[in-house]
């Protein structure tokens, strides 16, 4: 599942830091980022979003998920 990829560098829950100190934390970040956008962004800007980040491919139903998610958390 994505989100335990992700959760290597972010906080992925409601409560709790980022164990990357430069990763911002999920909650809130459906109110400042387009989720519905994460497959594009993720998929072909990850060099432009995540510089520090391994490049990796979301598959749709995977974003449509964490999506679905990151809208669930809040700030
Ligand atoms: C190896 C560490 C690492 C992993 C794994 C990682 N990220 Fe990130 N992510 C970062 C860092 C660091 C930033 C902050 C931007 C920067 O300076 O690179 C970031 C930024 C972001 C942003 C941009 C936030 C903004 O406000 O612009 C999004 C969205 C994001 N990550 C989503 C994800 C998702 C979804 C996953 C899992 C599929 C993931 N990240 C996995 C390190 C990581």
């Amino acid at each position: 599942m994505a989100r335990a990829v992700c959760s290597r560098c972010h906080a992925v829950r409601a409560t709790g830091t980022s164990p990357m100190r430069r990763a911002p934390p999920f909650r809130g970040l459906a109110e400042r980022f387009p989720v519905d956008d994460l497959a594009d962004v993720l998929n072909e800007g990850v060099d432009r979003r995540h510089p520090a980040m391994p490049d990796f491919r979301l598959d749709p139903d995977d974003a449509d998920d964490l999506a679905a998610y990151l809208k669930t958390l809040k700030p």
